[in-house]
C-alpha cells in the first residue's frame, strides 16, 4: 500500500450517496468525486462474484428472495436501479482499470476467498499492483484463507466492536488494515493499531465534522457514502 495517500479517502460501496450502491455507475462515480479507493462487497454465487451487500435481493435491486437462490442469468437480468446491473467482480476491476485502488469485502464464506484470489491472480498478472488491492471481511476465518491464498495482496480486518486485545486480532492475521464502525473508535484503538504497524481505517463517514475529527485524532483513512464531502 506504499502509494497510498496518508489520508485516505474510500468511497463506499462506490459512492452510494450519488447512485445506487455496488454498481458500475457508483463506481465510475466515486472516481470521478476523488475517492482515492472504492470499497464494494461482493458475494460466490452461481460461480461467480458479483457485487452486493445484502443477502437478499430486495432493497438494492427489482427482484425478489435470496441472491444464493439465483442462477448467473437471473442475477445478470436485475435491476440495481436507473437501469445498472448487478456487476460481477470481473466487470468492476474492468471498469476502475487500476484508476482507484480497490477495497474487496468478501461477504459470502462458501469458497469467496478462493473464488476472488483466482480472479485477482489474472489481474496481478496482467499488471494491477497487489498495493492497490485490499481484501476485507468481517469473516476472519475466510479472510485468512484469502491470505494464505493469495499473500502478496493486503488485508482489511473488519470489526464493528473492540476487541479483548484490540488491534490484535488483526495483527494476528497478518494485515496491513484495521478498519472499524466510527462509534468504536477512541485514541487507545488507533494507537494500539500504528504500534502494531496497521493503518486504522473507519466506516461509515458522512458528515464533514466528523471526518475533520476523526482526521486529527489520527485515522489513516475513511469510507464515506460521499468523497466529494471528503
Ligand atoms: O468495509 C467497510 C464497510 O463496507 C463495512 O460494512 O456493512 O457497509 O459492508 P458494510
Ligand atoms: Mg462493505
Amino acid at each position: 500500500m506504499s502509494d497510498t495517500p496518508a489520508f485516505t479517502i474510500i468511497g463506499h460501496r462506490g459512492a452510494r450517496g450519488h447512485a445506487p450502491e455496488n454498481t458500475l455507475l457508483a463506481l465510475d462515480t466515486g472516481i470521478r468525486l476523488g475517492a482515492h479507493w472504492l470499497e464494494f462487497d461482493v458475494q460466490l454465487v452461481d460461480g461467480e462474484c458479483w457485487l452486493m451487500h445484502d443477502l437478499t435481493v430486495d432493497r438494492t435491486t427489482n427482484g425478489h428472495g435470496r441472491l444464493d437462490a439465483l442462477r448467473a442469468a437471473q442475477i445478470r437480468a436485475l435491476d440495481a436501479g436507473g437501469g445498472q446491473a448487478v456487476p460481477t467482480l470481473n466487470e468492476a476491476l474492468d471498469l476502475v482499470a487500476n484508476r482507484a485502488g480497490v477495497n474487496i469485502e468478501l461477504k459470502t464464506w462458501n469458497g469467496c476467498a478462493a473464488a476472488v484470489a483466482r480472479v485477482l491472480r489474472d489481474y496481478l498478472a496482467d499488471g494491477w499492483p497487489a498495493e492497490r488491492l485490499l481484501v476485507s471481511s468481517f469473516h476472519h476465518p475466510e479472510l485468512w484463507e484469502f491470505h494464505e491464498l493469495l499473500p502478496e495482496v493486503p488485508i482489511g480486518a473488519l470489526v464493528c466492536g473492540v476487541p479483548l486485545d484490540w488491534a490484535g486480532p488483526a495483527a494476528e492475521l497478518g494485515a496491513a488494515v484495521l478498519s472499524v464502525s466510527s462509534e468504536f473508535v477512541d485514541d487507545k484503538l488507533i494507537r494500539d493499531a500504528h504500534a502494531r504497524g496497521l493503518r486504522l481505517y473507519v466506516y461509515t463517514v458522512n458528515e464533514p465534522e466528523e471526518m475533520l475529527r476523526l482526521r486529527r485524532m489520527g485515522v489513516d483513512g475513511l469510507f464515506t457514502d460521499y468523497p466529494d464531502r471528503a
